[in-house]
């Protein structure tokens, strides 16, 4: 059989370009509307997205609900009352600073050009300071064209809901799933009454009419977050719990295969903060096209909950039977954008190496090293040829293993060509059915990342990846 070595492990430098052209090739993430010339900041998950998507998630709830006694599940509707974004401020304060080219009436994000063309601490400036820079540095749109003044832009779709034209039938789609968990306190804790500190997490939509959505999924008009709102004692010490929180989140995402070297932390200055928050630490990532913002961290304050309570007239506040008083929860919130964490993911696992076979031959090969349990496909089968009942037997095992593991069958082509395909998707672990299989009911087993190949018992197959996948868990 077959047997490759990996004669050099240099990691490559990744362009976007690749990327992205892998991402369309193997079925992870295509243009929304393709066929219709593409719609900016929108992209649709192909099959391999949704399963790596669906593992990334799947481990978050894992970490942040299952394994904590005091957090509780929550998936919030996406359409909420217009009140809601009344109270909680993004009508008023959503803003992102506009600027159009007065020829093309193409518009841009002012803060993005300014910091194209190199003045720092744009975050927070206000509307005639960007004016004055933009005057005084003499900065054109990039098509060369004279700008017009910045304005602000609200970044919410607005919607109606109902027939009803008139105006109480506004609401926007959500911007952030935040909200939809800050609405519900109340039922929750009703429900369950936990104590101080907890919290509520969901997985989520949310939608941002970006001014530039770029960078593939990076900035984009129809994101996925997942998102803690913290509820903690506004009586107690509060900068310990953030700390832990931050390490929390870090530790999770190396845990998911993220690469630690590209992890960095960005306290945002007073300025460059969310009109809610009194603290923000980012976690950022060293992407192909620059460090930017992979989550946020943020000291929310009872800013929400005040601020709902005022809105809806119903009482938010918490009451601790302990000491018999009524406080209001101040929130820390963890949030993390899906697919921003997904493209990390990617970035994180790209590697392209030399291969040499046994005769040789030496080949380059693209793999993304994923974790194990990250990996969209966990098992390949590869019968060695289509006939003599090899293609039955390997689906016979394609039955059995799917029960419990993500399981693709490939039977065309050599067998290299389809390990190399393996290897651009990421799947760990590839099983060849072979002639001696029919005999005695053993299959060879290949690793991804070391290429060596064992001979293991069909029957053994199940326990070995569980083992396997638990330790890919377990390392950081
Ligand atoms: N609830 C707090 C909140 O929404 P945010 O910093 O505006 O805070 C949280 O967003 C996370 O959502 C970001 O750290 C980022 O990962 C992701 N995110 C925000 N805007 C995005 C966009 N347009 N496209 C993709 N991800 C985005």
């Amino acid at each position: 059989m077959e047997k490759d070595t990996v004669s050099s492990l240099e990691k490559t430098t990744l362009t976007m370009e690749d990327l992205i052209s892998l991402c369309k090739q193997r079925g992870f993430v295509y243009q929304g509307s393709e066929i219709y010339g593409g719609m900016a900041g929108t992209w649709d998950y192909g099959p391999l997205g949704v399963l790596l998507k669906q593992n990334i998630v799947s481990e978050w709830k894992r970490e942040f609900i299952q394994k904590r006694s005091n957090m509780f599940g929550c998936d919030a509707a996406i359409l909420m009352s217009g009140k809601v974004w009344e109270a909680s401020g993004h009508v008023e304060e959503f803003h992102d600073p506009l600027v159009e080219d007065i020829k093309t009436k193409k518009r841009y994000r002012a803060d993005h050009l300014l910091e194209k063309h190199g003045i720092e601490n744009v975050e927070g400036m206000s509307l005639e300071e960007m004016d004055k820079l933009i005057q005084e540095n003499h900065i054109k749109s990039p098509d060369g064209n004279e700008l017009g003044n910045v304005k602000q832009f609200n970044m919410m779709f607005s919607t109606r809901i109902g027939a009803a034209e008139d105006s109480s039938a506004i609401s926007y789609l959500r911007p952030e799933t935040a909200q939809g968990m800050f609405v519900n306190v109340k039922n929750i804790v009703d429900s369950f009454h936990p104590k101080l500190p907890f919290g509520i997490a969901q997985v989520g939509k949310a939608f941002r009419n970006e001014i530039t959505p770029r960078d593939f999924i990076f900035r984009v008009r129809e994101l996925e977050q997942m998102e803690i709102e913290y509820f903690i004692d506004p009586r107690k010490e509060w900068n310990e719990i953030f700390d832990t929180w931050l390490l929390d989140m870090k530790n999770w995402l190396i845990s998911i295969g993220l690469d630690k070297n590209r992890i960095k932390e960005f306290v945002q200055p007073d300025k460059g903060r969310s009109h809610y928050s009194i603290k923000t630490v980012d976690l950022e990532f060293v992407f192909p096209f620059g460090q930017k913002e992979l989550t946020g961290l943020a000291h929310r304050t009872d800013f929400d909950l005040k601020a709902h309570q005022k809105g809806s007239g119903v009482t938010l506040e918490y009451y601790d039977q302990e000491t018999n008083e009524k406080v209001m929860p101040h929130v820390i919130e963890p949030s993390m954008g899906l697919d921003r964490v997904f493209l990390a993911t990617l970035v994180s696992a790209y590697n392209k190496e030399e291969v040499s076979s046994e005769d040789g031959k030496k080949e380059e090969r693209v793999v993304l090293k994923f974790k194990p349990h990250i990996a969209p496909i966990t098992v390949a089968i590869l019968p060695l040829m289509k006939k003599d009942g090899l293609a039955e037997k390997g689906d016979e095992i394609r039955k059995e293993l799917s029960e419990e593991f993500s399981v693709m069958m490939d039977v065309s082509g050599s067998i290299g060509k389809r390990y190399r395909r393996q290897d651009e998707i990421g799947t760990p672990w590839c099983i060849t059915v072979d002639y001696q299989t029919l005999e005695d009911n053993t299959v060879t087993i290949r690793d991804r990342d070391t290429l060596n190949q064992e001979r293991v018992s069909i029957l053994e197959l199940t326990s070995k990846i569980n083992g396997w996948l638990k330790d890919s868990r377990n390392v950081t």
